[in-house]
């Protein structure tokens, strides 16, 4: 568990590497694949997201831009999933920058198989890596510009809390990776209370304050989408086919 991209090493690559931004770019892309999206693209700098999108059909596009938890002027959407509906998105590429979200998966983009996980897509992910069977999976928090979040940690804790619970391990097992095992334990502690933890959380807050509430109901719910968003070439991701 990397609680940032800037904890990542650059000189390790695992099997398959996990990127989180629970609030609220990760559950974003997962329910516009849910609604029938084509794909995501992502980008870090605005402008070549508006660049590279204007050679996409107009009605085949969606642009979603975000900064500091508000919409980017000149963008169709700004980063909630609740703007995803089938009559909205089906059949359109998403074409998405967030302050932090997106730049994570830039951070991880070399790895072999990466995927993004939130935790409304909890137990598809745990199903993904059963059947996968990556030999080394990192599971990267997003984080605030830099800094730690409870939400990414407590979904890292998650996934990983379903992982042990398939095969049967325990903390034990976890002896050593101290990020891990302090994942699993912010889980254990707040499962019954995501809502609550994500109250607590820095973002939380500022979405709180720019008066996106309904956001972090949807976002702290777990297991309503069986939907694993994977990378077929870097940046782009589609629905994992079932
Ligand atoms: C991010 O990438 O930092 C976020 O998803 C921010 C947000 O829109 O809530």
């Amino acid at each position: 568990v990397f609680h940032t991209p800037e904890e990542v090493p650059d000189d390790a690559t695992p099997d398959c590497a996990i990127a989180i931004d629970v609030l609220r770019a990760t559950s974003t892309m997962a329910a516009a694949l849910d609604a029938g999206a084509e794909a995501i693209q992502v980008f870090s700098d605005i402008n070549e997201l508006m660049h590279v999108s204007e050679h996409w059909p107009a009605d085949k596009r969606l642009r979603a831009g975000e900064r500091g938890g508000a919409r980017v002027d000149g963008c169709d959407l700004g980063n909630s999933p609740l703007d995803h509906s089938p009559a909205h998105s089906a059949g359109r590429r998403l074409f998405m920058s967030t302050t932090n979200g997106t730049r994570c998966l830039q951070r991880i983009q070399h790895a072999p198989m990466v995927i993004t996980a939130a935790l409304t897509t909890r137990q598809a992910v745990v199903t993904f890596l059963e059947r996968q069977r990556p030999h080394t999976v990192w599971l990267v928090g997003s984080g605030w510009e830099g800094s730690y979040s409870l939400e990414d940690t407590v979904c890292a804790g998650a996934i990983l809390h379903g992982m042990m619970a398939a095969t049967q391990a325990n903390c034990k097992d976890l002896a050593g990776n101290d990020a891990a095992v302090a994942a699993v334990s912010l889980y254990l502690h707040w499962q019954d209370r995501l809502l609550e933890l994500m109250h607590y959380a820095n973002h939380g807050q500022r979405l709180l304050r720019l008066n996106n509430d309904t956001d972090l109901k949807y976002c702290a719910q777990v297991d309503i989408l069986d939907i694993v968003p994977i990378q077929i070439e870097p940046g782009v991701l589609v629905q994992q086919p079932q």
